[in-house]
């Protein structure tokens, strides 16, 4: 690896000009945008001038589609699993308050950004962290990998004083680096990102090292307002005028919100092809899981069934797209890729495109016991050397989950198994088990979407065998197979029990008052331990 650094140091001296021979990884990773919420899948009912992502659709254009990129349903275990190399069942299954010690990802795991910065790149990370905080010198973007990074730790905090409360505290939640951020209070948070991400690749030095970005946009996740201590869309207003035509408020504040991302998509697109860094770049953008569809979220996952939250595909069936010189360049693209793709598998997808023998292993986490990593490198898949993804199945959410975890009391209460192409969902109340409209939220009908639940109980005694489905031939889960195919349920829920002997829930601790303590002090949220 170090060899790299070195030839990149006389190719600064001999030949100016020269890029850095190894690839560019940008990733831009979108929060709670669903299906429907971008132009690539507009519904044809939903008039042009009600959704905005121009950039976005243009690197759809002429990249490839992501059709079936899963996540995890919500935020905390889907970052983990993507910086881990993990599904979040064997890292995180939780959106815990990070002052909570063993919050995110446990220490003992490499993350990417480590494995990256080891072949030679420069790393930065910019947005929601949203994987552990309390140790300065464990759990730090700095401590895990990144050069320089600029974020917050909690799950959102306010767009404009970065003001979060949580537990026993209400304090700005806004660090660079390695000391809370003087940035607070001084411009719309997504500006202030998106900012940051441009001087990052406007100064990068092309020659001596390739670049990884991880960009976590905050949009368009809501924010904790400041003034109510409650969550609440914040649009820029800018763009929330631009939408004036949407009669419905939290559809327009969402619009807005995605379509302020897209300007930023468009900002870093626009540096990475003047500074002729996009021709060696691979971009990913995806969202973190499927759209808040729920009230006061404003996203829409049309057609698919459920949302953020829950396991139907509108919750873990995430948009997303490839893009950059080097995949635009592939004889494979332009397309749709049908073929399945975890959120995990990009550990040892990008560890291949940075040089490193394969297979990816994680020492430091088998020495100390941790499980192993999942990724499966789908970089064949993407180039069209194979045609079927090295990605079946996996444990979605543990059984715990069916049956009233308190700790997931809202969080959809399913337990889930998929195979391709089947889908066993587990749960005596499975909430948000219904379908936003093409246009969704709109002002005919106001749903709430917890109001809808399924029961999708386990208990063959009783003919039950939760709900199943087939997601390729029914993408919006119409149809429950289960009990006309209770053999396939059968070996779905005996696989889920399988797996649970290996599901990783640690004792994380409790949220800690030494992070309240600092945080009345200093007015900011920060790591309390060495
Ligand atoms: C916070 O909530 C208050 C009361 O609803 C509202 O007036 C204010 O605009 C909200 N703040 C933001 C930034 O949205
Ligand atoms: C779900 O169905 C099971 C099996 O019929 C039943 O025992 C259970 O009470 C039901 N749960 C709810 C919340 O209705
Ligand atoms: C409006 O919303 C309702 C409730 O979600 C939905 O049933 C209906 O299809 C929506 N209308 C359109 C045109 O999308
Ligand atoms: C922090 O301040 C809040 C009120 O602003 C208070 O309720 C809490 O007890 C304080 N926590 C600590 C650990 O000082
Ligand atoms: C930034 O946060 C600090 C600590 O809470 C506060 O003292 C300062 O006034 C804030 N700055 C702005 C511009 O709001």
């Amino acid at each position: 690896m170090r060899c790299w650094c070195a030839l990149g140091g006389i190719a600064l001296v001999f030949s100016q000009g020269e890029h850095h021979p190894k690839k560019n990884i940008v990733v831009l990773l979108a929060d709670n945008v669903g299906w429907a919420s971008v132009g690539f899948h507009k519904p044809p009912e939903l008039p042009e001038d009600q959704i905005y992502t121009p950039n976005l659709d243009s690197l759809a254009r002429t990249g490839i589609q992501l059709e079936r990129h899963y996540t995890y349903k919500f935020c905390s275990p889907s970052r983990s699993s993507f910086l881990s190399g993990r599904i979040p069942f064997h890292v995180n299954t939780y959106n815990d308050d990070p002052t909570m010690p063993g919050a995110g990802v446990p220490i003992g795991m490499t993350l990417l950004p480590e494995v990256l910065k080891e072949a030679g790149y420069a790393t930065h990370f910019l947005g929601k962290w949203h994987i552990g905080m309390a140790s300065a010198s464990r759990q730090t973007p700095k401590a895990r990998g990144f050069d320089s990074s600029l974020g917050y730790f909690h799950s959102n905090n306010d767009y404009y004083s970065m003001v979060r409360g949580q537990g026993c505290g209400v304090a700005v939640d806004l660090w660079d680096h390695d000391a809370p951020s003087r940035l607070n209070g001084t411009d719309y948070e997504e500006e202030i990102f998106c900012i940051r991400a441009e001087n990052i690749l406007e100064k990068h030095s092309t020659t001596l090292h390739p670049v990884f970005l991880y960009y976590a946009f905050h949009s368009s996740c809501v924010a904790y307002n400041e003034t109510t201590g409650e969550t609440n869309l914040q649009p820029d207003p800018s763009w929330y005028a631009h939408f004036e035509n949407i009669d419905q408020e939290d559809r327009r504040k969402n619009v807005a919100m995605v379509a302020k991302m897209d300007e930023c998509v468009g900002r870093i697109v626009s540096i990475l092809k003047r500074r002729d860094m996009w021709r060696n770049t691979v971009l990913l953008w995806s969202s973190d899981n499927g759209g808040a569809v729920h009230i006061g979220g404003g996203s829409n996952v049309y057609p698919f069934r459920g949302g953020y939250f829950n396991n139907f595909e509108g919750g873990i069936r995430a948009p997303a797209l490839l893009s950059g010189g080097v995949v635009e360049s592939l004889s494979s693209a332009p397309r749709k890729l049908d073929g399945v793709i975890h959120e995990a598998d990009w550990y040892a997808t990008f560890a291949g495109i940075a040089g490193i023998s394969r297979p990816v292993t994680d020492d430091r986490a088998a020495q100390l016991g941790l499980p192993p990593i999942d990724s499966v490198d789908v970089w064949p898949l993407v180039t069209g050397s194979v045609d079927s993804s090295p990605r079946v199945e996996w444990p979605l959410t543990s059984l715990t989950e069916a049956y009233g975890d308190p700790r997931t009391a809202n969080y959809g209460g399913d337990a889930a198994y998929m195979r391709f192409p089947h889908k066993l969902l587990v749960g005596d109340i499975i909430s948000q088990a219904g379908w936003c409209g093409p246009i969704h939220p709109n002002t005919s009908v106001s749903w709430n979407t917890f109001d809808t639940t399924i029961n999708c109980s386990w208990s063959p005694a009783e003919d039950r065998y939760g709900c199943l489905f087939n997601v390729i031939d029914d993408p919006s889960e119409h149809n429950d197979l289960a009990s006309t195919m209770p053999d396939v349920a059968t070996e779905l829920y005996e696989s889920l029990v399988m797996a649970q002997t290996k599901y990783f829930d640690p004792n994380r601790g409790q949220p800690d008052e030494r992070a309240c303590a600092l945080a009345n002090r200093t007015g900011y949220w920060q790591p309390f331990q060495e």
